[in-house]
């Protein structure tokens, strides 16, 4: 018989382990306390948009379940917890006044994280635009981005002095792109020129959120406890031609380009790439930019998050609309549930991208988001063979696919830690199953299954294996038992 051989990675000491998750997947509670409507309210609402017809409107309830959550996170020895704060909650119709009971309850959550030793990371904008500014024009309107800059400050101002990570906009592409030139995301659009728009405004929120942090002097070092942090969280897949021909080595660039590097070039570079400008400029549409725009997008950040799940094997394709390729997964490879590609060294090759293109001064890397869908299925625990009786007493969910998955990532990251890449931490998405947008609660990512009749929470095998991961500061694997 084979010895066992376990591959044995120590990470850095107050490596932040954590898990994320965002507001609208979560929180339900859409009517409480004075929130406004989103754009994901009313977008659920259109027939044929979520599979099952499922909503936001209850989630996890976590707005009213958040201290059990709380003991969830603790359970799980978490170092840090990534949320969104909504929008609509904050300021109703997006803009002054403030609702103070909307803003209480991060206060609460806050307080609650830190008195547990847990490092709060906050995302401002995970998608929930106020539907009142979607009336006019939304993230198609300039003025969308100075709204949000008045909204950001309101947060700084209230939870300014106990968090110290923040990231201002999460995945601009999915945001921008799949919400106006694909359709399938809020609000719903399928019009280029809109889209572009809409990245130019996200991006340009994002550095005005930046400045009022700086105006607000959260970064000076007199803020009691020193500086704090602010970045955003981009989507980065890894990238590879599906063949040799040229065309599609050109599709592999240009997806490249237009999904990750017309998002980082600005925020690093302080300009749009020339392969995506002209890929525009043929369609006839440009970015709406301004003067001094480039300038506020490219304010120095501390601190950039990497949302990464999977590879994308990119075939020309000059019949798919807008950017004319296709994604595909090679014969034979692993996929999630959801067909996604399990490529775990397009992590570390994505770090290490980041890194040579963009990297000229320091800027800590998150891993703010990476995890996957399996299908979940809840077992009696009592009376199998081996008989364990686990914490969650009655039940269990066996998901090594998802404990497999995680490790192999952590692995990567272990990797570009070796090579001296300045990785400060990783989240597990997600903390708990949740509304997984367009594909509603059938899609499970969470580390913690919910059952949505009862919203009992039970955690998984993965969520206790990933336990023992935070509780050690250390990954440990044995390559010939991963069964991807
Ligand atoms: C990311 C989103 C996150 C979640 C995961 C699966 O694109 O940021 O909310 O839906 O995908």
């Amino acid at each position: 018989m084979q010895e066992a051989i376990t591959i044995e990675c120590p990470f850095p000491a107050g490596f932040l382990w954590g898990a994320a998750t965002s507001a609208y997947q979560i929180e339900g509670a859409v009517g409480a306390d004075g929130r406004g409507e989103s754009i994901w309210d009313r977008f659920v609402r259109e027939p044929g948009r979520i599979d099952n017809g499922d909503t936001g409107d209850v989630a996890c309830d976590h707005y009213h379940r958040w201290r059990e959550d709380l003991q969830l996170m603790q359970r799980l020895g978490l170092r840090s917890y990534r949320f969104s704060v909504a929008w609509p909650r904050v300021m109703p119709t997006g803009k002054e006044p403030v609702n103070k009971a909307g803003l209480d309850f991060y206060d609460r959550l806050v307080d609650g994280l830190l008195a547990a030793g847990i490092v709060p990371l906050v995302t401002l904008y995970h998608w929930d635009l106020p539907a009142a500014l979607q009336d006019r024009g939304g993230w198609t309107h300039r003025d969308t981005a100075y709204r949000f800059r008045d909204y950001a400050a309101a947060v700084f101002q209230r939870l300014g002095d106990r968090v110290e990570r923040w990231l201002t906009v999460n995945e601009p592409y999915v945001a921008a792109i799949l919400g106006h030139a694909f359709g399938v995301h809020a609000p719903g659009l399928k019009d280029p020129e809109a889209a572009l728009r809409a990245a130019h405004h996200l991006l340009l929120a994002h550095g005005l959120a930046v400045e009022a942090f700086d105006d607000l002097g959260l970064r000076s070092p007199g803020r009691p406890g020193g500086p704090a942090r602010i970045g955003l969280a981009v989507d980065i897949h890894a990238f590879a031609p599906a063949s040799d021909r040229e065309a599609d080595r050109q599709a592999a660039v240009r997806a490249q380009t237009l999904e990750a590097r017309w998002f980082l070039e600005p925020v690093f570079l302080g300009r749009y790439p020339a392969l995506g400008l002209e890929w525009y400029d043929q369609m006839g549409v440009r970015p709406p930019v301004r003067d001094g725009d480039l300038a506020l997008v490219s304010r120095p950040i501390d601190h950039l998050g990497v949302n990464y799940y999977r590879r994308h094997v990119v075939a020309d394709d000059p019949s798919r609309p807008l950017f004319g390729y296709r994604h595909q997964v090679p014969p034979g490879r692993p996929v999630t549930e959801l067909e996604w590609e399990v490529y775990p060294e397009g992590l570390y090759e994505v770090l290490t991208w980041v890194r040579d293109e963009y990297l000229t001064r320091p800027v800590a890397l998150l891993i703010t988001e990476n995890g996957a869908a399996y299908p979940d299925v809840v077992q009696a625990a009592r009376g199998e063979a081996g008989g364990e009786l686990v914490h969650d007493g009655e039940v269990r969910i066996r998901d090594p696919q998802r404990r497999d998955y995680i490790a192999l990532h952590l692995y990567q990251v272990w990797r570009a830690l070796q090579d001296g890449l300045p990785v400060e931490g990783y989240w597990v998405w997600s903390l708990m199953d949740n509304f997984e947008w367009a594909r509603g609660y059938r899609t499970r990512f969470g580390i913690v299954y919910v059952d949505f009749d009862t919203q009992a929470r039970i955690i998984k095998d993965s969520g206790r294996w990933y336990a023992q991961v935070c509780r050690e500061n250390r990954l440990a694997f044995d390559p010939e038992r991963i069964r991807l």
